[in-house]
């Protein structure tokens, strides 16, 4: 049994009044100015977005809304502007997925209000529009999209990419905003030129790699740089780890997995306790507001803290919210490199409530989250199948282009310096081997009406239903694509290898 090591005050689990009502829009994350393009790359900056008020709460206190906000940091935007003229729109960005589409409707959003209070693309005033005649509906592991595939200009960053096809929803259920998907196919074949590939073929950027920067929840203006990388903001190098093949992945799915090889935790009195070496499928995904890891990691995490409460509804542990205060870490390995996760990072906070950014995987996809991802500075390269990685931080900007070739993103150091060291101790002793139950359960109503994430996309059925804008009939090469990757998979629900 490890020693619970956090004697805080037995503080309550709801540890202050937060505010249950719907944020205004004026106090989202914004910040234009931050867009630049140079030379081979592309700079878009990310916005935390708040998370959605619960349907059915109290309205009416207004105290913290700022706070709140920050803190929840649930999902990241990214601003775009699609057609032409531009119409300006907010997507959410996703590692976990292919495809970028645009609009759901809002009468099926799991939270209607929150859907609405973001633009909508209208592909009636576009003059850049081609209609293609395909739909599909994307499967997500919460709630799925029906979209009719369109070709048209979108620009981020400052860069046009011009007849880009992405999908334009005719309906959705549980998925409040579009998603801008940045994965790998899924199945190891492209059903269309994505994004990233379009990116490279109209030479906006050099390779298929991206660096994404989705800092701390106190400062959450980050920044996804299309073919570049930004040596002020990290420390030290960059660790490049393969990505593993396709075949090797945990369900034969083509995603940003790597190896992980231990996992724990740094003590606010300098303990450096670390898990025995292990040998982790872990995938990075920056739609999922909580990571999900094997559930005695996630066990072994929640036993280390004291007064967790389990909420057998939601599988969260609450926390005291001291904790997040305390100097101390959430530290993941992957061979030579760390990636200390301060509390305050990995610590969810949802409406007043403190949730341990973690939940058990059950799906057999292991995923670090954005509670990992906001303490890493990751770079992705689709071209090598590398992701490199190295502890986040901010010192200014620095952005080098990735070139070609297998050594194309700089080996460059980060200009960041690490805090000075505190004198710790270490030990092997976090067993991640052991099951263990909670220590206590939690009774009360926990947060509600909340969106970690669509999951990651698990299928694609084919459309059937009717076309919800009018096709130019000038589409033809790349709806035949995807007719024939039906016709070769040969069946309407096309599954992962589950
Ligand atoms: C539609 O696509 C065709 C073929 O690529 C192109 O010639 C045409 O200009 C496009 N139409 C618009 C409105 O962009
Ligand atoms: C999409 O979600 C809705 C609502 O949960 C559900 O009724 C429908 O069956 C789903 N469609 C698919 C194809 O999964």
């Amino acid at each position: 049994m490890i020693p619970l090591r956090f004697l805080l005050s037995a503080a309550p689990v709801l540890a202050s009044a937060h505010d249950f009502s719907a944020p205004p829009d004026s106090s989202r994350q914004q910040n234009p100015s931050l867009e630049t393009r140079g030379e081979g790359f592309i700079r878009s900056p990310l916005n935390v977005l708040p998370n959605p008020a619960p349907p059915k709460l109290i309205r009416g206190r207004q105290n913290e809304v700022a706070i709140e906000n920050q803190f929840t940091g649930t999902r990241y935007g990214v601003d775009i502007e699609v057609g032409t003229p531009g119409q300006k729109l907010t997507l959410v960005l996703d590692t976990g997925s292919p495809d970028t589409w645009v609009n759901p409707t809002c009468d099926t959003a799991n939270v209607p209000d929150d859907c609405r209070s973001f633009p909508v693309y209208d592909w009636s005033k576009s003059s850049s529009l081609n209609a293609t005649r395909v739909t599909d509906i994307l499967v997500y592991g919460k709630g799925n999209a029906t979209i009719q595939y369109v070709r048209e200009s979108v620009k981020l960053g400052g860069a046009t990419v011009r007849n880009q096809v992405i999908g334009v929803a005719l309906e959705s259920h549980d998925i409040p905003l579009g998603i801008l998907g940045l994965s790998p196919p899924i199945r190891g074949v492209n059903e269309y030129p994505y994004i990233l590939d379009t990116m490279k073929d109209q030479k906006l950027i050099n390779s298929r790699a991206f660096s994404m920067d989705l800092r701390t929840v106190d400062s959450p203006e980050g920044a996804l740089i299309f073919g570049g990388v930004d040596t002020g903001k990290y420390i030290g190098s960059l660790a490049k780890l393969p990505m593993l093949p396709q075949n090797q992945t945990p369900r034969g799915a083509d995603r940003y997995y790597v190896t992980m090889s231990g996992v724990g935790l740094t003590y606010p009195d300098g303990l450096v306790e670390r898990s025995q070496e292990l040998e982790v499928p872990v995938f990075l995904d920056s739609g999922g507001t909580l990571s999900r890891l094997p559930r005695r990691i996630y066990q072994a995490f929640a036993s280390s803290f004291a007064d967790t409460q389990y909420d057998p509804s939601t599988g969260f542990y609450f926390l005291d919210c001291n904790v997040a205060d305390l100097e101390g870490s959430i530290d993941f390995y992957f061979g030579d490199k760390v990636i200390n996760v301060p509390f305050n990072d990995f610590i969810w906070h949802v409406q007043g409530y403190c949730v341990l950014g973690v939940l058990p995987d059950d799906d057999g996809e292991p995923v670090l989250g954005d509670t990992f991802l906001r303490a890493a500075y990751v770079v992705f390269d689709q071209d090598n199948r590398n992701l490199h990685l190295a502890q986040a931080a901010n010192c200014g900007s620095n952005i080098i282009a990735i070139s070609t070739g297998p050594d194309a993103v700089p080996s460059a150091t980060g200009r960041c310096t690490a805090p000075p060291p505190r004198p710790t101790s270490g030990n092997n002793n976090l067993d991640v081997t052991a099951e263990r139950g909670p220590t206590a359960t939690f009774t009360g109503v926990g947060p509600t009406g909340i969106d970690i994430g669509p999951g990651p996309v698990a299928t694609r059925v084919s459309g059937t239903g009717p076309l919800g804008i009018n096709p130019t009939g000038q589409s033809k090469a790349y709806s035949l694509k995807i007719d024939v990757w039906k016709a070769v998979v040969g069946a309407l629900v096309v599954g992962l290898i589950m």
